[in-house]
Formats: structure tokens, sequence, C-alpha cells
């Protein structure tokens, strides 16, 4: 049995005083493994505040460890600072910064190497499903990085699967439609290594809330969430843990 996990993403939203607030208010769960992603510049502060149990980390990372690459963040940076995951992928980033699949890959490997957990997102575009295109899309992103991770440690990495059109628009995929990409997901997996498959965890992300969190999360190949507009209220987040518990 998977256990649950569900990551706020606060992409460039928050300050101090607001993560103060947050994580005074939050209510998490044993049953759940719950992540912020707060922007990276909050991660010591939430570290020092985050009650038990919840767990830190940052929404994006540099490929190196160290050196001269002005304005990037190693891995090695943030785990020393407690962090433990790193989103890597978001559309948001493939979208702003161009970044391709082969960069993707590379900063996954980058966060394994520094001793994070990557949460590498995928998701197709509303003109690639309209195209009929949504696994072909997917099974390339995810083909690009599954083959770069050493055997051994990928069940311990994370799957978001994140339909563009889905993501801050209020437009949610379907519990069915969020399934079968959740079950294609994990049948490519399993094509390289079918016990991995069987413990990595793939989280849903696109206008998750409180009201539709219970119905997705029961879906059987959705391991939780990656949330963003509705991970920002204390209470909001704490609703969509307590979704997950099974
Ligand atoms: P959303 O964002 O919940 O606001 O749609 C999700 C994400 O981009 O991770």
């Amino acid at each position: 049995m998977r256990k649950a996990l569900v990551a706020a993403n606060w992409k460039m939203h928050g300050s101090l005083a607001g993560l103060q607030t947050f994580l005074a208010d939050l209510q998490v769960q044993d049953a759940v493994d719950s992540v912020l992603l707060p922007p990276a510049v909050y991660l010591s502060a939430a570290v020092a505040l985050a009650p038990d149990g919840l767990a830190c980390g940052v929404q994006d990372i540099g490929t190196a460890a160290s050196g001269a690459h002005t304005g990037e963040i190693a891995a090695e940076m943030v785990r020393e600072l407690g962090g433990t995951w790193a989103v890597v992928g978001h559309s948001e980033r493939r979208l702003d910064q161009q970044e391709q699949d082969d960069l993707v890959a590379t900063k996954a490997v980058a966060a394994l190497r520094g001793g994070l957990a990557p949460m590498i997102c995928v998701g197709e575009t509303l003109a690639e499903r309209q195209a009929g295109h949504e696994q072909a899309v997917v099974a390339r992103q995810l083909d690009a990085v599954i083959d770069r991770i050493d055997r051994a440690v990928i069940g311990g990495v994370a799957i978001a699967y994140e339909p563009v059109w889905a993501i801050g628009t209020g437009e949610t995929a379907t519990p069915a439609q969020a399934q079968n990409m959740h079950e294609f997901i994990r049948s490519l997996v399993a094509a390289e290594d079918s016990q991995a498959a069987q413990q990595i965890r793939i989280v849903y992300g696109g206008s998750v809330k409180p009201g539709n969190a219970t119905e997705l999360f029961a879906q059987p190949d959705i391991d939780g969430g990656l949330v963003g507009g509705a991970s920002l209220q204390a209470d909001d987040f704490s609703a969509i843990i307590a979704a997950a518990v099974t």
C-alpha cells in the first residue's frame, strides 16, 4: 500500500508573516506525507516552523552541485537547510523558462544526487489533448527521465500528472480522466521496473480543492495531489490532506 502524498506548491506567493500563520494553523495527518514547497527564500523559515510530519522542499533546482551559475540553487544546499523534496519540470517552468524534457531529467538526477526526492511533473496542454496526443506527450516527458534514474531509488521518486489546461483554471480533470492517465503512467514505469511501479507515488495536480479532493484521491492510481491555489490557506490545505487519509 502506497502512503498518500500531498504537496503545497505556493509558486511565487506568500510572505514570512503568511508562512508563520499558515504553519501555526495547518493540520497534518500521520497517514499522509505532507510537503510544503514555498518560494526557496522561505525554505529555512519553513523548516524551522514546520510541525512534525510536514516535510519541506523547493519548486525547482539547478543542475550543478556548485559553481559559477548566478541565481541557481543546488539540491545539496536545499538538503543542507533541511529540505527533502524538489519539484522538477513544472509546466510553468516548461513554459516560462522553456525547460525541455532533457533539462527536466537532468534536474531530477541532480535532486537525487543532492539527497532530495524529485517530484517530476508531466502533463499535456489543451491543444495536445484535443488532438488526442495526451498519452504520447506524457510518455515522451516520462521516457526522457525514467531511463536516467537509478533503478535502486526509482520507487522513492514521485510523479505529478498535471494537465496544463487544469492548472490554476478552476477546470479539473474528471476523476476518470485523471485515473486513466495515472494508470497509463504506472504502466510506463512498470515496463521499466514492475516493483518500482507499485511503490512510486503518482499525484494529481490541477485545481485540486477541498471539494474535489476526496473523489480524485479515491481513484486507485491517484496517490495524492500537488496543490497550487488551494494550498495557500491552511484550512483548505488541511482539508485536502485529510481527504487523502484512506
Ligand atoms: P493549481 O496548481 O492547484 O492552482 O491548479 C497546481 C500546480 O500548478 O501545481
